[in-house]
């Protein structure tokens, strides 16, 4: 009998490393700058300092995030900020997951959807259980995206131009003739997109 494929989770833990990868902390900025206030974001990538979560949940910002992480490392300790302080709890939510495995129907519609990890962690492991695409994922988080909604992509990504079997751009550039959505700019490091009205 053929072994079961076993899921492709991802066994490290990811503190803030501003210098490396600055897409979490550019984020809140935007968010910042934008004045996003009492939205709904869905984010790709906790790491283990909640970083995401942690600011949005802030009184000033209100901002309700599901976050989802493949580290149980990084979900531990997502477990521990819960029962340590039920305040942020109330606005951040993280699923121990693949996001490969996205299932629409478990997912409401988001004002603002992260993409920054996007191509960096696929493999043939996830093929072996039947997980998305890249595109699909992408495609799919669009559409759980309110019409003027954003769509955000991290540009210094190891995987946003690189040789690998699919880059972040790529993807991006057939993402953008299938579904409805518009390039609004930078900001830092991040590429920023808009669903259209
Ligand atoms: C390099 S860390 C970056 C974390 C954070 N966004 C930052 O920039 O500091 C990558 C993140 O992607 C998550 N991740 C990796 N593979 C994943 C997958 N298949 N599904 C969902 N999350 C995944 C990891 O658990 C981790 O939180």
């Amino acid at each position: 009998m053929a072994k079961a494929a076993k899921l492709a989770f991802w066994d490290d833990s990811w503190d803030l490393r501003e210098k490396d990868c600055p897409c979490d902390v550019h984020f809140i900025e935007w968010l910042d700058r934008e004045k996003i206030t009492d939205s709904a974001i869905y984010h790709f990538g906790t790491g283990n300092h909640h970083h995401v979560g942690l600011e949005c949940a802030r009184e000033s910002r209100r901002n309700s995030v599901l976050g989802i992480t493949a580290a149980p490392q990084e979900y531990d300790k997502y477990v521990e900020l819960a029962i340590a302080r039920p305040e942020v709890l109330r606005r951040y939510n993280v699923v121990f997951g693949d996001i490969y495995l996205l299932n629409e129907r478990l997912l409401p519609n988001f004002d603002v959807v992260t993409l920054f990890h996007l191509c960096e962690f696929r493999s043939e492991k996830t093929d072996s259980y039947g997980g998305l695409t890249d595109l699909e994922v992408a495609n799919l988080l669009t559409d759980r995206t309110r019409r003027g909604g954003h769509i955000l992509f991290f540009t210094t990504s190891f995987a946003f131009d690189w040789d690998g079997p699919m880059s972040a751009k790529r993807v991006i550039a057939r993402w953008e003739k299938e579904r409805p959505v518009e390039r609004v700019g930078d900001y830092k490091s991040l590429l920023v997109y808009r669903k259209k009205e």
